[in-house]
């Protein structure tokens, strides 16, 4: 078995590859003059089982991917495995006003045509594994954040900023063995988020506040402004995407937030955690060659 990494990927790819105990592909990868893309293979893969990972985020890594993944195909891969730590695009994961695509469904579609299997890390909605047309996985980094926060100070609480990240919160709270509870958010456009304040007992408490994906920050400073008001002591924020868009860093700091945690599936200053071993949790699944 072989790993390739996609630019976006290097990391996970490097670690994947020291604890499968699998070589790593050297690639090239390089822009035309005129921006276009080009990837090479450098290594000989014919008939091996390849595993590709890559983050499909920003834009330029899916069509990385794609060549990447057309390239080991070309090149005579037995099996291609593709991983995505973080697997963008999938929050628009159906139609939400009448004309519009579902891009999840776009970009699964097309990277399924050269692959065999899936593997993805917390994706927003589980059903967009649906849209892949070949067998795709998801595992959880939920474990390996819960154990970064057992090293640390004790928490007092685990918050979800809405209901729908509820489960997730419920999970980490597990492991940590202390309480959990959410927000109620309402998102009025693209970048405003409205935080209906819910009753908690956050006063004097250390709280962390889990989200799948941390993009604008925005849906993070609302919870953080809104429970410093209630009085908590602390407060952490930690997701398993870190976008960081804009400035997201200051918008969090700013509304008071003492620490912000992330993992690696998409690299920054906050990937304090690796997602390399839920992943490689996951890739001992079964899967039938196409
Ligand atoms: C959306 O439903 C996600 O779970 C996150 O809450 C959202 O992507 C966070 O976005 P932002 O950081 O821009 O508020």
């Amino acid at each position: 078995m072989f790993v390739v990494g996609g630019t976006a990927s290097k990391t996970v790819a490097e670690d994947l590859s020291k604890r499968l105990h699998c070589p790593l592909i050297s690639t090239a990868v390089k822009r035309f003059p005129d921006k276009e893309l080009y990837v090479r293979i450098l290594d000989d893969i014919k008939g091996e089982d390849v595993i590709i990972v890559q983050t499909t985020y920003p834009d330029s890594n899916i069509i990385e991917l794609l060549l990447l993944q057309d390239a080991a195909c070309e090149a005579g891969a037995e099996t291609i495995t593709v991983v995505i730590p973080y697997f963008g695009y999938g929050r628009q994961d159906k139609k939400f006003e009448e004309g519009e695509p579902i891009s999840a469904r776009v970009i699964a579609e097309h990277i399924g045509i050269h692959a065999h299997k899936i593997v993805t890390v917390d994706p927003h909605k589980e059903h967009v594994l649906t849209f892949f047309k070949i067998p795709a996985v998801s595992c959880s980094a939920i474990s390996e954040l819960a154990k970064y926060l057992k090293k640390k100070e004790t928490i007092d609480l685990v918050l979800a900023p809405d209901a729908g990240a509820l489960d997730r919160t419920k999970r980490i709270a597990k492991r940590l063995g202390c309480d959990y509870d959410y927000m109620e958010k309402k998102r009025i456009d693209g970048t405003t988020v409205e935080i209906k304040p819910k009753t908690l007992d956050v006063q004097n408490k250390k709280a962390v506040i889990v989200d799948d994906i941390i993009s604008t920050g925005g849906t993070m400073a609302k919870s953080i402004k809104e429970l410093k008001k209630q009085g908590a002591k602390e407060i952490a924020v930690a997701c398993t995407h870190g976008l960081f868009v804009g400035n997201a860093k200051e918008l969090l700091v700013t509304a008071g937030c003492d620490e912000i945690i992330s993992t690696d599936t998409v690299r920054s200053e906050f990937s304090k955690v690796k997602v390399t071993p839920a992943i490689m949790r996951t890739l001992g699944v079964d899967y039938p060659k196409k």
